[in-house]
């Protein structure tokens, strides 16, 4: 609606007066009016725009957030599930090697008694029956009591060296250092090769078990030196330090091809081995044909 009015005046369009000037300046004049209406409603569009953006985006982060933890918890999960499995595959494979071991020293015994004992009793017995026949000379039952009392000597022996291998007495009484210190001048007493030596244990690094365990390796180490290197020089180094045992043993005898050895191993090299895993040590054996062996086990009391 237009209304003529007088004397208007106009800063947009310089105070004309006008009628079509009038029109013009009321256009004007509402324009004036008119114009901070849109400017309002214009600004409160943006407030809420910016408000629908603030939230979408506040939205879109909570989103991001929560996905983020979502997706990064699953990871945390994944990983500690596999290490929980990495653990119990170890710990199975420390129970299998732990049981392998037990049941070849039971047959290992079990085969002494019977080679040892129980053959030798048997002869005992038969003697002894022997002597209580009738008829029989003073002089035979003196023979019979000369065979008797042999036997029964060598049976002690026996049962003696079986008692000793099942638990070496100088290692129960006196510790490692010193049981393997005995094993050591036993070989060398058997002046067959050089041997040197270095041992240095800390008492109660590893449970009296575990103790066992290190001593049979090194018994079974210089068993096959004995038995198939034909070496002149055995070194033998065991050592702690800190956390860790570190076992060094090599001869420079004729040596041997591994691959051929996993292929066809003995009860020695894999109770090593079965050994080592119950230890949780690392184990390096090396040999080649004309070189010699080098064993080397790691064990970290830590783990
Ligand atoms: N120090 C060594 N020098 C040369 N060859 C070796 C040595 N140690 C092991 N070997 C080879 O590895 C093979 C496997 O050894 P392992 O101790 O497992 O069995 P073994 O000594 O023959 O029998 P067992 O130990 O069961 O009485 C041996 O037969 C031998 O050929
Ligand atoms: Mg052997």
């Amino acid at each position: 609606m237009y209304h003529i009015v007088a004397q208007p005046s106009c800063d947009n369009c310089g105070g004309i007066t006008s009628f079509g000037m009038t029109l013009v300046y009321l256009e004007c004049q509402r324009n004036s009016y008119i114009r901070p209406m849109d400017t309002l409603f214009e600004g409160e569009n943006q407030i809420i725009s910016i408000i629908v953006i603030a939230i979408s985006l506040l939205f879109v982060m909570g989103v991001a957030i929560v996905l983020f933890f979502y997706f990064s918890r699953r990871k945390i999960i994944k990983t500690e599930l596999e290490k929980a499995t990495m653990e119990i595959e170890h710990q199975k494979e420390v129970l299998r090697s732990t049981i392998i071991t037990q049941e070849e020293e039971r047959a290992r015994i079990a085969q002494d008694m019977h080679d040892a004992i129980s053959s030798k009793l048997n002869i005992v017995s038969l003697n002894a029956n022997f002597l209580l026949e009738e008829g029989i000379t003073s002089d035979e039952a003196n023979k019979m009591g000369d065979s008797i009392l042999k036997v029964t000597t060598t049976v002690l022996e026996s049962s003696r060296r079986i008692a000793h291998d099942l638990l070496p007495p100088t290692l129960q009484k006196f510790g490692l250092e010193a049981a393997l210190e005995e094993l050591c001048e036993e070989v060398y007493d058997s002046k067959k090769f050089e041997l040197e030596y270095d041992i240095s244990y800390e008492e109660n690094f590893v449970s009296s078990n575990h103790e066992l365990h290190i001593f049979r390796i090194v018994q079974e180490l210089m068993n096959n030196s004995i038995k198939h290197s034909e070496a002149s020089q055995i070194t033998l180094i065991l050592k702690t330090k800190e956390n860790i045992l570190s076992l060094q043993y090599r001869d420079n005898g004729k040596g041997f091809n591994i691959e051929d050895t996993q292929k066809a191993k003995g009860l020695g090299m894999s109770g090593i081995e079965n050994r080592a895993v119950i230890l949780q040590g690392d184990l390096e054996i090396a040999s080649s044909p004309g070189n010699g062996i080098a064993v080397t086990i790691e064990i970290n009391n830590e783990l």
